[in-house]
């Protein structure tokens, strides 16, 4: 591993597939690159596995943490308006009391040990709710399977971030199946065609100068401040998160309008005390306000970042939006793992919270 200092050499590391493959034997890199194969996998699974329609007029409770509850949250975005019945994401112990037998819950866990997840499934059973369990296995899936309820299978192996388009996938059909929006079936399929495309933009392939790698050669050594609104403010915590997971190291995000109300003031110290970067996460039908809130927002904290971008969604649907800026921000932080010389895969410090917990 770097010792955190960036020399022009680190920033100028090539980022071909063989140059990444060999600090990366999970093959971290290779899962992204599968997106669009990940989502046609996952479309197939959730249509095999749910063949009832349960009309929940309560709306829908995804239930997950980390890399499992990501894709309840990228999927609201995706329905946006479209959005019939209220989609709420939980990260907690516990479902919100406001759960009847009219709600779905939806219990996301990639590994179905998520101790949080196990308990909000018991939760969402003693309140009588409908569930959906969508997993691996684990305990998750044997008590589902004991209780009769459906369970959406996920292919093995993988880092549960990496399984990030089945979860988002999962949370659509549940939400269509549950009449909280609109089946998004074919347009999920041509998502998968656009980001087919994507992958040879900024995939491992594509020029030095490619945009993805780009971006990672300007966040290396600094701490990136990830910025959304509307639609993308759960991809700027999708990028957050894979840097922190991928890269291992610090990174924040936030949302607008609300950081103008705040964070902007803090910007102003932001280089007595750090090297900071900031990413703002744009997108085609973002309110006009928002528009131009990010581009004064961006000038006021030019002189303070030590690297500033603005990254706007590719795509015309929703879920294609989505799914670029989850993509780019995915290449990014592999990437960035490359240039600090770190193994994106391993969670240590995760596996060593979850065993003390355990212990317990
Ligand atoms: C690890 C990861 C984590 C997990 C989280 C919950 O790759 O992304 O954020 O998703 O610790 O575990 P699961 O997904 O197994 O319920």
């Amino acid at each position: 591993m770097s010792d955190g200092s960036v020399t022009a050499s680190t920033a100028a590391q090539e980022l071909s597939r063989e140059q990444i493959a060999r600090l990366d034997p999970s093959g971290q890199l290779g899962d992204v690159l599968a997106l669009p194969e990940h989502l046609r996998d996952a479309l197939w699974r959730a249509e095999s596995a749910i063949m009832q329609d349960w009309d929940t007029s309560a709306g829908l409770v995804v239930a997950g943490m980390g890399g499992s509850a990501i894709g309840g949250a990228l999927a609201r975005a995706a329905l946006g308006d479209h959005a019939s019945r209220p989609i709420f994401v939980t990260r907690a112990y516990g479902i919100p009391t406001w759960t009847t037998p009219d709600t779905m819950v939806l219990c996301a866990s990639y590994s179905g040990e998520t101790e949080e997840t196990l308990a909000c499934y018991e939760s969402a059973g003693a309140l009588g709710a409908k569930r959906t369990v969508v997993t691996t296995g684990g305990r998750l899936a044997e008590m589902a399977r004991a209780d009769g309820v459906p369970v959406i299978p996920l292919p093995a192996g993988f880092q549960p971030r990496a399984a990030v388009a089945y979860m988002i996938v999962a949370s659509l059909e549940v939400a269509a199946l549950c009449g909280a929006g609109p089946r998004l079936t074919s347009e999920i399929d041509v998502a998968a065609s656009h980001l087919e495309q994507l992958v040879t933009e900024w995939g491992p392939d594509a020029p030095e100068d490619s945009l993805a790698k780009e971006v990672a050669r300007g966040l290396l050594g600094t701490i990136p401040v990830i910025a959304g609104a509307g639609l993308t403010n759960p991809i700027a915590y999708r990028w957050k998160t894979q840097i922190n997971e991928n890269a291992k190291q610090p990174c924040f995000s936030n949302e607008l309008p609300e950081l103008d109300h705040n964070e902007i003031e803090g910007w102003q110290g932001a280089h007595e005390v750090g090297r900071f970067s900031a990413v703002f996460l744009d997108d085609s039908d973002a309110h006009p306000r928002v528009k131009q809130r990010m581009d004064i927002t961006e000038q006021m904290i030019a002189g303070n970042a030590v690297a500033s971008f603005r990254l706007e969604t590719r795509g015309q649907t929703a879920i294609e939006r989505v799914l670029s800026l989850v993509l780019l921000g995915d290449l990014v932080s592999v990437y960035l793992a490359a240039l600090r010389g770190v193994d994106p895969g391993p969670v240590k410090a995760l596996d060593e919270l979850k065993a003390a917990l355990a212990e317990l």
